[in-house]
Order: structure tokens, then C-alpha cells, then sequence
């Protein structure tokens, strides 16, 4: 009887151990899956699927924090989401981009939600337009839309490079979203763009291969980059490629684009041959510390938020001072004024040498259309173009990258110095070609104080431009939403 008892004893405390083991282990392997993402899918998420709303019935928190890219009240000193009229703020720039479409219109940019109604809107894709005709390439919807992604799936890459803007626009309405960025059968990050892939590929780099946090950049880098269109490589196709053969600084590229004896376009006053910087965001941050230390994109502008004991990346990319808490805070210990301060106060010191910089680069083009007006030769003026080909290459690329300023105060400073120069070099021998054929006074200096003031000088018509525009989005747009209705109407979504 005590020897049974004893028995049953032993086998309960046994049990006890061995359920007490249990717990444990489980405990443990929670716990590695807690650093793994996992979720319970509400919908079955399709290969190809842009529609970001689908995406978000799996994940609402990142689909909440991305529906608030639509916000358009949040102003910094010189960014936020706000629309903002970049060329009224500053004019200079449309004497800077005379005879190119940016002079007609640009604006600041705002959150990723309203990329496909910016691009319709601006004056830059023109209007009237017919699909086989109109200014833009199909190339310009590439950074815009995880339509992109699907349509170069189902229809080929090359495929998608082809034809006019125009001709493209009853396929591409949903914005910038899941699809670009993500897997969805993993949710891993993926890169969805082919010309971000193949630029590695030329440098011998296999992008599949990067780490996760190299990764929390290089979805950027898909399109906060510099590119150019090739047209040499498939007939008809203005095929979308990174000029980073050569490296990814300001001088690297240039090689680059002189060696292929490429302009995005000639200068109508100057007659240069010039070279328009996209938006090196990603290339300008790795020239600065903190890409130099491997801080991500996604560290500044997808900060981690914790909510009910559970940690996930806002999708509310805007200015990183929006959440200064959880941005830089995470990292440095100064107080929100003074960190906001930093970046002010960078900001402004570069605006001081942007001024200056683009002073020279108005008197250089109106200089040398004098020139040209009073009989200078080719041969005189190769010199004075290529100097101002320079100095604008250099200029744009400081600029058009809207944080270059605070991503690379050091880079931005010294190739602004180096403007500057060459600028003012050029000016130096303009000027004595000016006195050759008899000019020898100061070229008064333009009253460019308004955009239209600065518009009217290079000659755009902007009543035209903006009366074909109107008639555009009141005509073809609406045509084009009927029919992405019916298309996606036809995709079955698959609830479990
Ligand atoms: C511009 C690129 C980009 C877009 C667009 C994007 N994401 Fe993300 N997403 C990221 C990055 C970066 C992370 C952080 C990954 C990490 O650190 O592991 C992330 C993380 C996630 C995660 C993992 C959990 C978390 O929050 O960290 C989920 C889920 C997710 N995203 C869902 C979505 C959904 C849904 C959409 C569309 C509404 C979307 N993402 C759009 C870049 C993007
Ligand atoms: C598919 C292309 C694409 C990808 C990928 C992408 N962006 Fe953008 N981004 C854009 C475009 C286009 C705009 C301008 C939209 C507009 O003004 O209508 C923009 C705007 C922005 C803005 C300005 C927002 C504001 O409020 O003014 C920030 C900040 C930004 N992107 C950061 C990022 C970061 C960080 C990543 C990676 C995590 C990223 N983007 C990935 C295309 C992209
Ligand atoms: C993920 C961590 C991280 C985040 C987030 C971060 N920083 Fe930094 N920051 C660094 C590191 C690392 C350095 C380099 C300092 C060093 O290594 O000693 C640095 C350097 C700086 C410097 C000195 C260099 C310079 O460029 O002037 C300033 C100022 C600065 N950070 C401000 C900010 C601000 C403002 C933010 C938010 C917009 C921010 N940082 C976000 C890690 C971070
Ligand atoms: C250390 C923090 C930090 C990192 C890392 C960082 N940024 Fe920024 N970014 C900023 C700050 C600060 C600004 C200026 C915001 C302002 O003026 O309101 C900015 C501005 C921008 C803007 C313009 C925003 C606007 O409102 O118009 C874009 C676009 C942008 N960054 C993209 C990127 C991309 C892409 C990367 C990675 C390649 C990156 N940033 C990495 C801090 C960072």
C-alpha cells in the first residue's frame, strides 16, 4: 500500500517536471517567434496585388500610420507635407530650367498617397494628350505605384518602358503602396524595381544578398535616386537606369553622362547641354555620417512605435521632426528644441551658398545668351558651356534631394564650393568674350522676383499650358478610373 502511494507520488512530481519543462520550452520558442513577425491573415494577399487597401485588412496598424501620408498640414522650416510652390518660393529656378518641363512647374514633394495624383496633375506631363503622344515617356510612372510592378509582371519589363506616358494611365491608380516594398507571401522587404537590381548586377553586387538593415534603405533606393532614361538599349523604350557604374558621387556621375555624351536637355537662353538631377536622397545619405555609421532610411522616417506591449514600424514617412521622440531621440540625447535646431540650423547655412550659387547660374545663362546674340562662336563658347553644364549638375544635385542638407552637411558644402568656382571661372572668360565682340559693362540682372515674371522671361505661355491641363483631367482622367474600376472589379479577393 505505501509502496503504491509512494508510486503515484513520484509519477504526479514526475509529471509536474516534465509539464514544468514543457512551459519553458514553449515560453522559449514564443519568445523567438515574439522577434520574427508573425499575424493572422484575414485575406489571402494575391502575387501581383497593388491595392493597398487589401493589404491593409492583414495589417492595420502599418495601413493606419500609411493613410496618414495623406496629410498635407505638417510644415517644417523648409519641408513638411505641405504642398508647397517651389518654383514661386524661389523663381531663379525657372530661368535655371528654361526650355525643360520643371520651369512650366514643381512643387515640393508631399507624402506617398498622393504620388498618382501629382503626377497627373503637374503641368510637367502636359495636356492635351493622346496615348501615343504627349512630352513624358511611360518610364515616369516607375516610382510612383505597386501598379508598376504588377503590369512589368504581367506584361514585361521592356514592355513597360515603352510608349508615352499618356498611353499608360488607365493602368496605373494606386499609390505608391505594399506591393513595392514588400513580399507578399513572406512580407519580407523585396525589391521590386528592376533598375535598382540591375544596377548592382553591373557592379558585380547581388542585392538579394544584403542585410536586413541594408534593406531598410535600399527599398528607397528604388526611387529617391538618381536615373536617366536610356534610349539607346531597346528600340522605342526610354528604359529606366542608375548611372553608378563609375561609383555614386557627384563627380562619379558626370563621368558617367559625359562619357555617354548624355543631356536631359539644351538650355533654351544658353544653348547648354544639360544634365538634370533627379533626387540622389540615397547616394547623398551614404556620403553622411549617419549612412556612414549604417543608420537606415527607415530609422529617421519608419520609426518603431509600441502599442499595448506590441512593437511595429510607423508607416507615416514624412519629415522625421514630425516624431522627433521616436526618430532621433531614439538615438541622441538632446532635447526635441535642440535637435530640431541642428537640422535648422544646417539647413540655413547651405540655403546662404544655394543663393549664391544660383545668382551665378541666372548671370551665366543670360551672359552667354548675350554672347550668342552678338555672334560668338561655336568653337569660342565649348569652354563656357561645359562650365555651366558643371556648375548646374552640381547646383541640382545639392538641391533636388529635399534632405540632402541635414543627410550630408559636409558633401552638399563642398560641392557647393566647388560650384561656386567653377561658376564663377566661367563667368570670368565669359566676360571676355562679351568684350570681344564689344560688351563691356555688367548684364543687368533680370527682375525675376515672381515665378511669373520669371516665366514670362524665358517665354512660356502659361494660360495655354495650364487651360490644356484643366481640359486633361476633366477628360481623359476620369476615363481612366472607369476602366481600372472595371479591371480590379474582376480580381477576387479570398477571405478565410
Ligand atoms: C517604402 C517601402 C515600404 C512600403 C511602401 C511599405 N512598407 Fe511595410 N515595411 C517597410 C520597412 C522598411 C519595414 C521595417 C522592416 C524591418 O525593420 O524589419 C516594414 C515593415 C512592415 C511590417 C512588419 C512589421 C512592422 O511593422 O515592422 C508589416 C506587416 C508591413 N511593413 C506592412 C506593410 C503594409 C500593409 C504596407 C502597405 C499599406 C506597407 N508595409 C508598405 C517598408 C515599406
Ligand atoms: C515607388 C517609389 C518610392 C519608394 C519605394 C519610396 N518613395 Fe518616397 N516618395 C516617392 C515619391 C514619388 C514622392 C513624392 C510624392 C508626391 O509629392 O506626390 C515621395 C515622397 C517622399 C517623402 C516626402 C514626404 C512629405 O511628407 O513631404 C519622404 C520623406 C519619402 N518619400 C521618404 C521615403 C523613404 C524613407 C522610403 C523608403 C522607406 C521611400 N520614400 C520609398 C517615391 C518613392
Ligand atoms: C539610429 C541612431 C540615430 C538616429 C535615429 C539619429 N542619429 Fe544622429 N547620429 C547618430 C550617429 C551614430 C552619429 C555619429 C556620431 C558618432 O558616431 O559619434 C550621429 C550624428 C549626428 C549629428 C552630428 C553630425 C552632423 O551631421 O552634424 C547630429 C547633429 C545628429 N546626429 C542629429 C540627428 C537628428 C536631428 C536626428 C533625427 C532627425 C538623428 N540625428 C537621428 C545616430 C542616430
Ligand atoms: C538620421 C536621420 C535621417 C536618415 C537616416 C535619413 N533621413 Fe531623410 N531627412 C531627415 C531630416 C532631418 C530631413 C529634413 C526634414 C525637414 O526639413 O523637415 C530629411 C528629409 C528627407 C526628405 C525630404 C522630406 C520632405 O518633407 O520634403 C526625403 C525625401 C528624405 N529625407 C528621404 C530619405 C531617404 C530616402 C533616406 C535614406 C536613403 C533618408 N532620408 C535618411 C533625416 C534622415
Amino acid at each position: 500500500m505505501k509502496k503504491n502511494l509512494l508510486y503515484v507520488i513520484i509519477a504526479i512530481a514526475m509529471a509536474a517536471v516534465i509539464f514544468g519543462l514543457g512551459i519553458l520550452a514553449s515560453s522559449i520558442t514564443e519568445r523567438k517567434a515574439e522577434k520574427e513577425f508573425t499575424y493572422k491573415p484575414v485575406v489571402k494577399i494575391g502575387e501581383n496585388e497593388p491595392r493597398n487597401d487589401v493589404w491593409g485588412e492583414n495589417f492595420r496598424r502599418e495601413y493606419e500610420t500609411y493613410l496618414l501620408t495623406e496629410d498635407t498640414t505638417f510644415r517644417t522650416k523648409f519641408n513638411g507635407n505641405a504642398m508647397r510652390d517651389a518654383l514661386e518660393e524661389d523663381p531663379r529656378m525657372v530661368v535655371l530650367w528654361a526650355g525643360y518641363a520643371f520651369s512650366k512647374d514643381y512643387n515640393q514633394p508631399r507624402g506617398h498617397r498622393h504620388a498618382v495624383t501629382d503626377i497627373r496633375n503637374t503641368l510637367r506631363t502636359g495636356g492635351p494628350l493622346t496615348p501615343d503622344e504627349g512630352p513624358m515617356p511611360a518610364t515616369c510612372w516607375t516610382c510612383k505605384s505597386p501598379d508598376v510592378p504588377r503590369m512589368m509582371e504581367e506584361k514585361g519589363i521592356t514592355e513597360f518602358y515603352i510608349g508615352k506616358w499618356a498611353g499608360k494611365g488607365q493602368e496605373i491608380v494606386n499609390p505608391i503602396g505594399c506591393l513595392d516594398c514588400h513580399d507578399p507571401s513572406t512580407m519580407n522587404l523585396r525589391i521590386s524595381r528592376p533598375a535598382l537590381i540591375e544596377a548592382f548586377e553591373r557592379q558585380g553586387k547581388d542585392i538579394t544578398k544584403s542585410t536586413l538593415q541594408d534593406m531598410r534603405s535600399l527599398v528607397c533606393a528604388q526611387c529617391h535616386v538618381e536615373y536617366y532614361f536610356d534610349k539607346t538599349k531597346v528600340e522605342n523604350a526610354q528604359y529606366l537606369t542608375f548611372p553608378w557604374d563609375k561609383g555614386s558621387t557627384v563627380e562619379d556621375m558626370e563621368k558617367y553622362y559625359d562619357e555617354i555624351e548624355f543631356s536631359d536637355w539644351t538650355h533654351s537662353l544658353s544653348r547648354t547641354p544639360m544634365l538634370k538631377a533627379q533626387h540622389p536622397d540615397y547616394e547623398v545619405h551614404k556620403l553622411g555620417i549617419h549612412g556612414q555609421r549604417n543608420v537606415a532610411c527607415a530609422d529617421c522616417h519608419m520609426p518603431y512605435i509600441s502599442e499595448g506591449g506590441q512593437k511595429y514600424s510607423s508607416h507615416h514617412l514624412v519629415s522625421p521632426l514630425k516624431y522627433i521622440d521616436k526618430t532621433c531621440m531614439v538615438c541622441h540625447r538632446e532635447s526635441e528644441e535642440t535637435l530640431r535646431n541642428n537640422v535648422y540650423e544646417h539647413q540655413e547655412k547651405i540655403l546662404e551658398n544655394k543663393i549664391l550659387l544660383e545668382d551665378v547660374l541666372v548671370r551665366l545663362h543670360l551672359e552667354a545668351k548675350k554672347a550668342w546674340d552678338l555672334g560668338a562662336t561655336e568653337t569660342e563658347m565649348k569652354d563656357i558651356l561645359s562650365g555651366i553644364r558643371r556648375t548646374q549638375w552640381r547646383w541640382d544635385f545639392s538641391v533636388a534631394s529635399h534632405g540632402a542638407a541635414f543627410h550630408a552637411p559636409i558633401e552638399i558644402l563642398r560641392i557647393m564650393g566647388n560650384a561656386i568656382n567653377i561658376g564663377s571661372e566661367t563667368r570670368v572668360k565669359l566676360a571676355r568674350i562679351l568684350a570681344k565682340y564689344g560688351f563691356n559693362q555688367e548684364l543687368s540682372y533680370p527682375d525675376i522676383s515672381t515665378k511669373a515674371k520669371a516665366q514670362k522671361l524665358i517665354g512660356l505661355d502659361m494660360e495655354k499650358l495650364n487651360a490644356e491641363k484643366q481640359e486633361f483631367l476633366k477628360t481623359i482622367v476620369p476615363k481612366w478610373l472607369v476602366e481600372a474600376k472595371e479591371r480590379e472589379s474582376k480580381w477576387k479577393i479570398i477571405r478565410y
